[in-house]
């Protein structure tokens, strides 16, 4: 049975879509139907697919005249050119064309190569998120950056594709593993430093309901994230400046995923940790009040989450760290630049002497 929804709008004037959130949600009252000889591609994983695929399937099949579905490896190790092939095989051997609608089922390493053979495949066809993971729900699902790895660089390889709509089923979160559950509660937090206090200060009193999923407090949750980042994509859609701001603990973050290799670090744990070591940043720049980097640390155990980055060099751990960082997609001229708090709420994006984040990431990793 469907229950209530909020919907939330991403104005991108004709590529504008709406966000779907509540639980049990029935998806068909959500899509149009399909013209004649219509086909829809369901793109999922080896762990989603068999949890979620079947139930899609009948519902689409009420509106499309043909339903596929592609499945795809498990995990970031596969966020690569050989997994997205599989996609381009289902649509190419299955003679779809540019009226086919691409359905991303799973979480952000499903979404974010489904998007990009969505952006790419017939130079585009529709698609559609439906996030099954937290983290996948506040941030991936939603603003339209699609990408794979590269083995030098995360998300190397991508595009801007917005989807067509969002529907995050808070119900489909109920077989979610703890520890990804906890890896969404990272970037659910990153919204409160860089853009609303008041959301910190909530997370801060409800964040065991979060743990416990709650569905009052994770609805709200999901909702005040997508809003937020709503608005911020709605300003900057391709990161010409503001959107940067999302990327708060990514910089250190991507270092540490790509430097312990690809999925032994979840992404959320990665910018968690991340985030700890660029608020320290900004405190040690003068922006940012110690009480408040102690604050985000504690909310961030509270999380279940690392606020220590690893050791990713024995002989010089800040330099790999650093080398790493200048494969950034905000690097400058080869000059990293981070996105560092300057009072609580508020971001901002910058370089930093070399020495000084040589002394954070020798103080910020364990
Ligand atoms: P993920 O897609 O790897 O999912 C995590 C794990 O949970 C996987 O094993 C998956 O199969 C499993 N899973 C997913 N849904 C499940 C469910 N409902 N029940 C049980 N198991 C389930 O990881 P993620 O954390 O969702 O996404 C991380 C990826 O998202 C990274 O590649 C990151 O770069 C990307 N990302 C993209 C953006 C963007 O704006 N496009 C933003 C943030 C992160
Ligand atoms: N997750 C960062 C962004 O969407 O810009």
């Amino acid at each position: 049975m469907a229950n209530d929804f909020s919907k939330v709008h991403v104005a991108l004037g004709d590529r504008a879509y709406d966000i779907i959130i509540g639980a049990n949600l029935d998806i068909l009252q959500f899509l149009r139907r399909g013209r004649g000889g219509s086909s829809a591609l369901i793109v999922t994983n080896e762990k989603v697919g068999p949890l979620y695929s079947p139930n899609l399937t009948e519902s689409l099949r009420k509106i499309y005249d043909k339903v596929l579905s592609v499945v795809l490896p498990d995990g970031e190790l596969h966020k690569n050119w050989q997994t997205l092939n599989n996609i381009y095989d289902a649509l190419l051997e299955n003679g779809c064309d540019r009226k086919t609608v691409l359905f991303a089922l799973g979480g952000g390493v499903v979404g974010d190569m489904a998007g990009f053979a969505a952006a790419s495949y017939m130079r585009g066809i529709p698609f559609v998120q439906i996030p099954t993971t937290l983290l996948s729900q506040v941030d991936s699902s939603v603003g339209g950056k699609t990408a794979i790895n590269h083995p030098l660089g995360k998300n190397m390889i991508g595009a801007f594709y917005q989807p067509k709509l969002v529907v995050c089923d808070l119900r489909l979160l109920d077989s979610l593993p703890l520890r990804e559950l906890r890896a969404g509660l990272a970037e659910i937090i990153k919204y409160g430093p860089i853009y609303d206090i008041k959301f910190f200060d909530w997370l801060e009193k409800f964040i065991p309901q979060l743990l416990a999923r709650d569905t009052t407090e994770l609805s709200y949750a999901v909702r005040r994230c997508c809003e937020i980042k709503a608005e911020v994509v709605g300003k900057d859609e391709q990161e010409s400046g503001l959107r940067a701001i999302l990327n708060f603990g990514h910089t250190f973050g991507h270092a540490i995923e790509s430097g312990m290799g690809y999925g032994v670090w979840l992404h959320g744990e990665g910018v968690a940790a991340g985030m700890v070591m660029a608020a320290e940043l900004s405190h040690r720049l003068g922006l940012l009040e110690e009480s408040f980097v102690r604050r985000l640390r504690i909310l961030i155990e509270r999380a279940g989450l690392p606020t220590k980055g690893p050791i990713l060099d024995s002989d010089d751990n800040a330099g790999r760290y650093l080398q790493l960082m200048k494969i950034d997609k905000k690097s400058d001229m080869g000059e990293i630049r981070f996105v560092l708090i300057d009072g609580p709420g508020k971001a901002v994006v910058q370089g930093a002497p070399e020495a000084l984040v040589r002394e954070v990431i020798e103080a910020c990793c364990a």
